[in-house]
């Protein structure tokens, strides 16, 4: 069997868009796990994922193939003809959406992942931290070093003062120690490894910062600019979904961090002012299934694989298609990270992250 259990009355109420999460989000089969219902303990087996049938997910390396090959291609999907340096497809029916399969070379997309992991996380910048610790620095470098962040206490303060030290909306100060050291202090001491942290980043902002309670940008946010070589890759990027003549001015961007099961909800992005401007995300590491949906939760999306250095744009009308990221893939046979595993084999920190996990860095011109 194929998918989630599920009874057909909860899927009567599901809009179009859920049932599609559902049918490609990860589910562990049930006799894979561990029963505590017998007497005796059942030697303990590796949880496996639930088969899901892929063979409506759109495959765009694939497209490219037989389309360089053969000209042939899948009924819904068009090229781009406008000039650009590399193939650009778009869908029949969700106009402003475009799809640059391997736009990013290894090098770039290991440039970029290491950036995910070390500078873009550095305050002013803001992460899914920020709300319980405070602003964090060096996250990465600690988790390398196992480190341990730990509430701040004036026992373990003399006993390192040069930590850098980090306070949250209740003046409470995380610091990070070494563990030997955080060991040392007051048992009752709340603390958490750094390395811990590092698998429980879930976002960063650059540039104009986005208040997610708000849903909007906190320009009154100290905030740095978006770093130049990263703008020019996106201006370069969205240049087939810009209006003639204009340029595309990056002023915010998102890095959403995904590990193993975790998911993005279906959303709109749709608080930027200008929609015909187009927002640009790249994909780096672990394979993943993004779904397009339309205007309404009703609409059937499709289903995409996106792979690491694929970028996708999204203009115009497609700025108001839901979309989300119910699927990555971290097994050695659907992840497809051969080429990053070869690059980063002597940089052993950046591979064991990737190994199991996703970035999208997804860029925007605000105003
Ligand atoms: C997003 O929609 O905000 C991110 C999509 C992705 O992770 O590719």
């Amino acid at each position: 069997m194929y998918g989630p259990d599920r009874s057909a009355a909860d899927e009567v109420e599901w809009t179009a868009f859920r049932r599609a999460e559902k049918k490609y989000k990860l589910y562990y089969d049930k006799d894979s796990r561990n029963s505590k219902k017998f007497d005796k303990p059942i030697p303990l087996r590796k949880k496996q994922p639930k088969k899901v049938d892929l063979s409506e997910v759109l495959d765009f390396k694939e497209i490219l193939e037989s389309y360089s090959k053969s000209s042939e291609l899948h009924p819904e999907v068009v090229p781009l003809q406008c000039g650009f340096d590399r193939p650009v497809f778009c869908l029949k029916t969700r106009p402003g959406f475009y799809f640059i399969p391997g736009a990013l070379s290894v090098e770039e997309q290991c440039k970029w992942i290491r950036e995910s992991l070390t500078s873009f996380p550095q305050p002013p910048n803001r992460t899914n931290h920020n709300a319980r610790y405070g602003p964090i620095h060096d996250l990465f470098i600690s988790a390398k070093d196992q480190k341990v962040l730990v509430v701040e206490d004036n026992s373990l303060a003399q006993l390192d003062s040069e930590s850098d030290a980090c306070r949250n909306g209740d003046a409470k100060t995380w610091k990070f120690y070494e563990q030997h050291t955080a060991a040392l202090g007051d048992k009752s001491c709340k603390s958490i490894s750094a390395s811990k942290l590092l698998r429980k980043l879930r976002w960063s902002t650059l540039g104009l910062q986005f208040d997610w309670s708000k849903r909007n940008y906190d320009v009154s946010l100290p905030h740095n600019k978006i770093p130049d070589s990263l703008s020019q890759l996106a201006k370069g990027m969205a240049t087939p979904a810009m209006p003639p003549g204009e340029e595309f001015k990056p002023e915010a961007a998102i890095v959403n961090y995904f590990g193993l099961g975790d998911t993005l909800g279906g959303h709109l992005d749709d608080m930027e002012a200008d929609w015909s401007k187009p927002i640009v995300s790249m994909s780096l590491g672990c394979k993943a299934i993004f779904l397009l949906g339309g205007k309404s939760r009703e609409d059937e999306p499709f289903a995409m694989f996106l792979r690491s250095g694929d970028i996708v744009l999204m203009a115009g009308e497609a700025r108001e298609c839901f979309h989300g990221v119910p699927r990555i893939f971290t097994d050695k046979e659907n992840a497809e990270i051969m080429p990053l595993e070869v690059h980063f084999s002597r940089e052993i920190d950046f591979l064991e992250y990737i190994r199991s996990s996703r970035i999208n860095i997804n860029i925007r011109q605000v105003f």
